[in-house]
């Protein structure tokens, strides 16, 4: 079986933290496990437990509008997942030791993937990736190293539906995620031009 599909199969019955009390299903990612783009949400919502894909509601329209209107890409052209798999009750953040727990998932399908760039979507996701306390405000924009992989970390699709003033930004950062796939050398090797930042103890 295909190791993706593995470690999926071993993430459904999940108990490794509260979180799995309280959830219809786990969900895990959705896409294609060969993807040179993934996108990195927070958790799952009302609707994402409900159908078990991530980013299907109304943050996840906008993010599909947007990442086809900017790169060209449809959903089963790249890979989406959340930092927890797991719906927090009445969608409040998760928690430090839900994401601590939920940290491998995510870890080995960044591994098995190995996409070209990741775009964290928001503060759990940059801050979980990139291990900084920074806010998504100053972090955004910016281009990332982490194990070899650019990061580009931009406002998570909620927060645009909030303000839509953010929506200029929010475009030029998927262009900029655009670039960085289309730039030549498939090597991911930490030589390549990226801010560097001490790993993270996550990973
Ligand atoms: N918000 C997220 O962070 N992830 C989803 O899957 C849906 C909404
Ligand atoms: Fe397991 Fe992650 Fe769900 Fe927690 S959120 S129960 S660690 S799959």
């Amino acid at each position: 079986m295909e190791a993706l599909q593995k470690l999926k199969d071993s993430a459904l019955n999940c108990q490794k933290c509260k979180l799995h009390e309280y959830r219809t299903q786990v969900v895990f990612g959705v896409g294609n496990p060969d993807a040179d783009l993934m996108f990195i949400g927070e958790a799952p919502g009302y609707n994402e437990d409900v159908k078990g894909e991530p980013f299907v509601g109304a943050a996840g329209k906008l993010l599909d509008k947007v990442i086809f209107e900017e790169t060209g890409l449809t959903r089963n052209q790249i890979y989406i997942t959340n930092v927890v798999k797991c719906r927090p009750p009445n969608n409040r953040n998760p928690e430090e030791d839900e994401i601590v727990a939920c940290n491998p998932y995510l870890l080995k399908q960044i591994e098995l993937i190995k996409p070209k760039v990741i775009c964290a979507l928001g503060n759990f996701a940059a801050r979980t990736l990139l291990g900084k306390n920074e806010g998504i405000s100053k972090l955004r924009g910016r281009i990332f190293i982490s194990h070899g992989i650019k990061v580009v970390p931009t406002f998570h699709p909620a927060a645009i539906l909030r303000n839509p003033n953010l929506i200029d930004t929010f475009r030029e950062d998927i262009k900029l995620v655009h670039i960085l796939l289309n730039e030549p050398g498939e090597e991911k090797d930490s030589s390549k031009k990226g801010e560097e930042f001490e790993q993270p103890s996550l990973f």
